[in-house]
């Protein structure tokens, strides 16, 4: 349980594992993919050879035995494998009854871990709907945020562009009207049906978790990975900006948003700067009261996810309000006019 709870902290902690027919060897050892030899018996069923299971990334190569739960039948992809030896060249069978018992038990924990609801998702569920109404006017996002971001973009007319964690679909309308071809992202399924909604029947649009894999997208699909405003969400920058990195062509841009480091520390009142902690605060400013919880980081841990996943970076931006910023909320905008709120970065492959 230690150690599931140790793997279970990094979002990359399950490998797929082809299973293989008995005495038959991988044609071409894949590093992704380990190799389960001989049977896999899950749920008191066999798997058929070429099953994918999932295995604790720390797995020992090849599997020649473990404990399966899940249920065979349903997505193999979903069962979890628990790598202990118990015979050569099988996983452990066991009965209806310990079965039913086991799956009860372990496979709803080890399953939850693994596949973790993102912080935020409860909060934007609840919010969307708010959100998606004022979001063209509500001036951090229309008069703040928005001008600084889209005036960092590259020239997109016919590039392939990832809008990722799209919202209600704001930026990927402008991504559009500048011609780029998008294919805009979001954990929230409310979000996505109001994107939906803006966007039309014609828009990509995909429920992604950015805490897990991109594997529905291929190498060097894109030209640019447009950001706002979603990776406050997402604990784990490395895995998810080298994942970026996998998906853009070698000359391809990313760009995100993110609350500023220097004012997130204040506003959460931090005892500890160099860490990236969870914090949480209550929104007010959609027209319902709604927890949100986040990642206040240090500057350092801003840039470096960049540099150290191959980026380098092009462009750092402390925005400053817009004059119609300042005729919507005058407070607010002095107040940004002295201390930043966000903090906008553009980096290309490296
Ligand atoms: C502040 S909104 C920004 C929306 C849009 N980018 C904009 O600026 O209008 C943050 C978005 O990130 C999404 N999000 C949060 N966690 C996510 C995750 N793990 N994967 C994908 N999207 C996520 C939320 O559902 C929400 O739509």
């Amino acid at each position: 349980m230690i150690s599931l709870a140790v793997w279970a902290r990094t979002s990359h902690w399950v490998k797929g594992a082809r299973v293989h027919g008995e005495g038959e060897a991988p044609a071409e050892p894949n590093q992704d993919e380990l190799p389960v030899m001989g049977t896999a018996i899950v749920s008191g069923k066999a798997l058929a050879a070429g099953s994918l299971v999932l295995v604790p990334a720390a797995s020992a190569l090849p599997l020649t035995g473990g404990f399966a739960c899940g249920s065979a039948g349903a997505s193999p992809s979903l069962c979890l494998v628990l790598p202990f030896l118990v015979l050569p060249n099988m996983l452990l069978v066991y009965d209806d009854t310990l079965s039913d018992y086991l799956d009860a038990f372990l496979c709803s924990t080890l399953q939850t871990l693994m596949t973790r609801k993102p912080i935020a998702y409860d909060a934007y569920q609840e919010l969307a709907d708010h959100y998606a109404a004022i979001i063209d006017t509500k001036p951090h996002n229309a008069y703040y945020d928005r001008p600084a971001m889209i005036g960092l973009w590259p020239e997109l007319d016919g590039k392939r562009v990832l809008d990722a964690g799209c919202g209600p679909g704001v930026y990927t309308e402008s991504l559009l009207e500048r011609g780029a071809v998008v294919t805009s992202i979001d954990v929230s399924d409310r979000m996505i049906e109001l994107a939906r909604q803006r966007l039309g029947p014609e828009a990509d649009l995909q429920l992604v978790d950015l805490t897990q894999p991109l594997d529905m997208f291929r190498d060097r699909e894109f030209d640019f990975v447009n950001a706002p405003l979603c990776l406050d969400y997402i604990d784990d920058w490395r895995s998810l900006f080298c994942e970026f990195k996998r998906i853009l062509k070698p000359d391809g841009q990313f760009q995100f948003s993110c609350g500023h480091p220097a004012f997130d520390a204040e506003y959460f009142e931090t005892e500890d700067y160099f860490s990236v902690e969870r914090v949480e605060c209550t929104w007010t400013g959609f027209g319902k009261n709604v927890v949100m919880p986040s990642y206040r980081r240090p500057l350092q841990e801003v840039l470096m996810p960049l540099i150290d996943s191959g980026f380098q970076i092009e462009q750092v931006v402390e925005p400053q309000p817009t004059d119609q910023f300042r005729q919507a909320d005058l407070k607010r905008f002095n107040a940004l006019m002295h201390r930043p709120g966000f903090l906008c970065v553009r980096a290309k492959v490296g």
